[in-house]
């Protein structure tokens, strides 16, 4: 009787919870076309065999309850992408999940990385207004703490202030967008004239100027990172948007002889000092270690040195010797400029033909690391069957044979590798870390066709724009 009461109990208290659930993320179906339009949704497009969609769900509830419990007008969502292909297409969605908000007529993708606090200022960011007004100098302090890097408009109506509208629509999934008045910027700031666009970020601020920097739009983009960063996988992967070539110190944090101290130190003092020089062309950083680098250059890159990378066509360079002092190494971030520096790599088809087999050498060796018995099964079961098989039909007259189908079934098992993980890899490589291969792929492929199937909505992702 107990246990009856118990289970039923838990029953409605499942019930009760699944409920609320509901309510934190709502399950879309096609009828979300006509009930979404009061709204601004944030949408997670999924299918039911996808494994990162299946990460993605515990956060996606928690994103659900910290915009319901900040008071926030955006409605989270899930939509079965499979279940409802015609209106997942409708909205443009081709690998899983997609991550989309939805705002009237406009819809903006979120390819952050996937943590509850990325997507939930994500969310907060782009479902507000494209330009926040800073009304006072206070305001100004304040935002200039929390953000280090910070593009605000200075004047009053103009027809650069439409422009920077426009623009701050579209790069609002990068970055905030401010405008003021004259008076609410500190008197200290020697403005040329007005109006006009500043970004304040290194301990500095500096001034767009549509004759030196093109259209505001790619100033932007250029310059919506601190001019020194950490370099990671991921960040790599986001700079590519920017065009800019990445000179990057690869080093040890724990090198006990500062050497990588040394360089770190150099790379950010000549990013610093020579701004005015390579700012345009050349992001700076440092990166931890070097396994990143050298898988994607397929080679060995010593720890400290400085690379130079080209993500938009696979190229790098390197020094000729050891950067020994800072006037070194401008000498060799010129030469990358005026185009006498050595390039190597590159996205030609030797490259990708040396890409399949390293990434083929990478995996078979990944999984020997990681398990050597399940290696030798995987890699071991078949050959031994294979050989016992030959000996069993070639015994009769000949020893060596078997060896020699042995050695000719080992290449064919890493062609076979190779070409499963060539898709995903080669494109991979210098765009992403792995946990975006499965989307990145796929919207690669189908960009193409975005206009075509994109009637009604806007697309928000400059990104795609740029690749188009
Ligand atoms: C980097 O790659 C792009 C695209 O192929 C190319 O246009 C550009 O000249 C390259 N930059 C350098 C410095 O090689
Ligand atoms: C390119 O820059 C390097 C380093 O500043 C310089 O030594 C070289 O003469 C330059 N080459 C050309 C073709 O301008």
């Amino acid at each position: 009787m107990a246990e009856v009461r118990l289970s039923l109990l838990s029953g409605v208290l499942a019930a009760l919870l699944s409920s609320a659930v509901l309510a934190l993320v709502e399950d879309l179906d096609d009828t979300f076309k006509d009930t979404r339009v009061n709204d601004i949704w944030l949408v997670d497009f999924y299918a039911p065999w996808c494994g990162y969609c299946k990460k993605l769900e515990p956060i996606w509830h928690d994103v659900g309850a910290e915009l319901k419990t900040s008071g926030s007008p955006v409605r989270v969502g899930k939509m079965d992408a499979t279940a409802y292909s015609g209106m997942a297409s409708e909205f443009g969605v081709h690998g899983y999940p997609t991550i989309k908000l939805l705002k009237g007529e406009l819809a903006y993708n979120y390819k952050g990385p996937r943590t509850k606090d990325d997507i939930v200022e994500f969310a907060n960011r782009v479902s507000g207004p494209a330009v926040r007004a800073l009304p006072s100098k206070q305001m100004f302090e304040h935002m200039m703490k929390r953000h280090d890097v910070l593009f605000i408009y200075v004047g009053g109506e103009s027809p650069l202030k439409e422009k920077y509208n426009d623009v701050a629509s579209e790069l609002i999934v990068y970055t905030y967008f401010f405008s003021a008045s004259e008076e609410a910027m500190p008197e200290s700031l020697a403005l040329p004239e007005l109006p006009t666009v500043v970004v304040f970020k290194d301990g500095g601020h500096f001034t767009y100027d549509e004759y030196e920097d093109g259209s505001l739009s790619s100033w932007v983009n250029k310059e919506r990172f601190q001019g020194y960063l950490q370099i990671d996988g991921f960040t790599l992967y986001e700079l590519g948007d920017t065009g800019k070539l990445v000179a990057i110190a690869v080093i040890d944090e724990k090198d006990p002889t500062e050497e990588s101290g040394r360089l770190k130190a150099m790379i950010q003092k000549v990013s610093k000092d020579h701004r005015e020089q390579f700012n345009r062309d050349f992001q700076f950083g440092h990166m931890d270690g070097n396994d990143y680098i050298n898988s994607l250059i397929m080679g060995e890159v010593s720890v400290p040195s400085v690379i130079i990378l080209n993500t938009s066509n696979e190229q790098y360079f390197m020094p000729t010797g050891p950067v020994q002092t800072e006037e070194h190494l401008v000498q060799f971030i010129s030469s990358v400029l005026n185009g006498s520096a050595q390039a190597y790599g590159g996205d030609g088809f030797t490259q990708r033909l040396k890409r399949v087999f390293f990434d083929a050498r990478s995996t078979i060796m990944s999984v020997f690391r990681s398990s050597p018995l399940l290696g030798c099964f995987l890699f071991g079961l078949p050959l031994g069957v294979i050989s016992l098989m030959c000996y069993g039909i070639c015994t009769a007259d000949t020893d060596d044979s078997s060896d020699d189908m042995d050695a000719l079934k080992r290449e064919g098992l890493t062609d076979e590798e190779a070409e499963e993980e060539e898709e995903r890899r080669r494109t991979a490589a210098l765009e992403g870390p792995e946990e975006e291969e499965e989307e990145e792929e796929e919207e690669e492929e189908d960009e193409e066709d975005e206009d075509e199937e994109e009637e009604d909505y806007e697309e928000k992702d400059p990104e795609v724009k740029k690749m188009d």
